[in-house]
């Protein structure tokens, strides 16, 4: 990673060290959602039933039959690989600024301890500039790398599979809930969706640094290209099982907070290996600037007051974004 190495800013607190013996965690469901294009309704009943228990219990679970072409998570793998093996210099050209921060950094801190990793970031839609961008206002343009063949056209593609299987995803969870059709998807119009992709080198103390610190995701669904994350159970921590061809859906802060806390956003970790490099592409289903996040109405009674109060997606996403590029001391960095 450039000439990255092993200092005092990676080094974990002892009690948030990987523990070299976690066990894969035997119960985080494995759903297969091919029902979904069955037509048959019981079934999908059936399916949004098992997703909205994977989500209570767990806030995590595997899902294959998800209708994600395997080229197209080839590809944009591929290209992930590529730009990464790019030269410091050729990734420097598409580093984040302050007030572009979308592109390529390797200075993540997560709870103020440096992230054993590099990255590039995207956007899914890129929002109109905002008229006052020359006055401090974040632009949030994507920045495509200079002569890597494909690149683009990979993760476009990738960014657009991955927003209909968000999207179903969504409609399963609403089901779950009793919620009328389409009452999720009202807060996506125009969704503020965030896709990264990770590289984690291989790393000379394994048993003192992390990947990613321990977090909890902000937005709805977290769907992510993984091989081995880190999450909480009961207290403790375990290892996600690895299952070829699956993604890894995880619900976050803001469907926890629309569902009055029956679903869980749990807090996961990556760790990170001696030998060999990991990479991941998570892909964060965020709603459109102007949703409120707090919990629905049709969640809420006399028996189950809110346990939140509103706030606007739009202005936690830009404080986020911004708060992360200026590394500020605030508890929780990680988007
Ligand atoms: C994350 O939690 O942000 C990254 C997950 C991963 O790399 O597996
Ligand atoms: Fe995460």
């Amino acid at each position: 990673m450039g000439g990255l190495s092993m200092d005092q800013s990676f080094v974990q607190a002892p009690e948030h060290r990987p523990n070299p013996t976690v066990t894969e965690a035997t119960g985080i469901p494995l759903i297969d959602l091919s029902p979904l294009t069955s037509g048959d309704a019981a079934a999908v009943d059936a399916l949004a039933a098992e997703v909205g228990a994977a989500s209570r219990e767990w806030g995590f679970f595997l899902v294959v039959g998800h209708g994600v072409p395997a080229e197209t998570v080839a590809r944009a793998a591929e290209a992930q690989r590529a730009f990464f093996a790019l030269p410091a210099e050729r990734k420097a050209a598409v580093r984040r600024r302050e007030a572009a921060p979308l592109g390529y950094y390797e200075s993540e801190h997560t709870k103020n301890v440096r992230d054993w990793k590099e990255v590039f970031d995207l956007v899914a839609r890129e929002p109109p500039p905002p008229a006052a961008a020359a006055g401090g206002e974040v632009v949030f343009e994507n920045k495509w790398p200079e002569d890597l063949p494909g690149f683009r056209e990979a993760l476009e593609g990738y960014m657009e599979t991955l927003e209909e299987l968000a999207l179903k995803q969504l409609e399963l969870l609403g089901r779950s809930l009793d919620l009328r059709p389409g009452r999720l998807r009202g807060f996506f119009r125009e969704p503020t969706t965030f896709f990264r992709l990770n590289h984690y080198p291989p790393c000379p103390s394994p048993e003192l640094a992390l990947g990613v610190g321990r977090h909890k995701d902000p937005g709805a669904l977290t769907i992510l290209y993984q091989d081995d994350v880190l999450r909480r159970s009961d207290g403790e921590w375990a290892r996600v099982k690895f299952v070829p061809g699956s993604f890894v859906i995880n619900v976050g802060d803001t469907m926890q907070v629309w569902s009055n806390d029956r679903y869980e956003s749990a807090e996961h970790r990556v760790s990170v290996n001696r030998d060999r490099a990991r990479f991941s592409m998570p892909y964060f289903f965020n709603p459109a600037t102007d949703a409120v996040v707090e919990p629905l109405e049709e969640l809420v009674g006399d028996e189950d007051p809110p346990r939140y109060s509103a706030y606007s997606w739009g202005d936690f996403f830009r404080t986020k974004l911004s708060g992360n590029y200026k590394k500020l001391d605030v508890e929780n960095l990680q988007i």
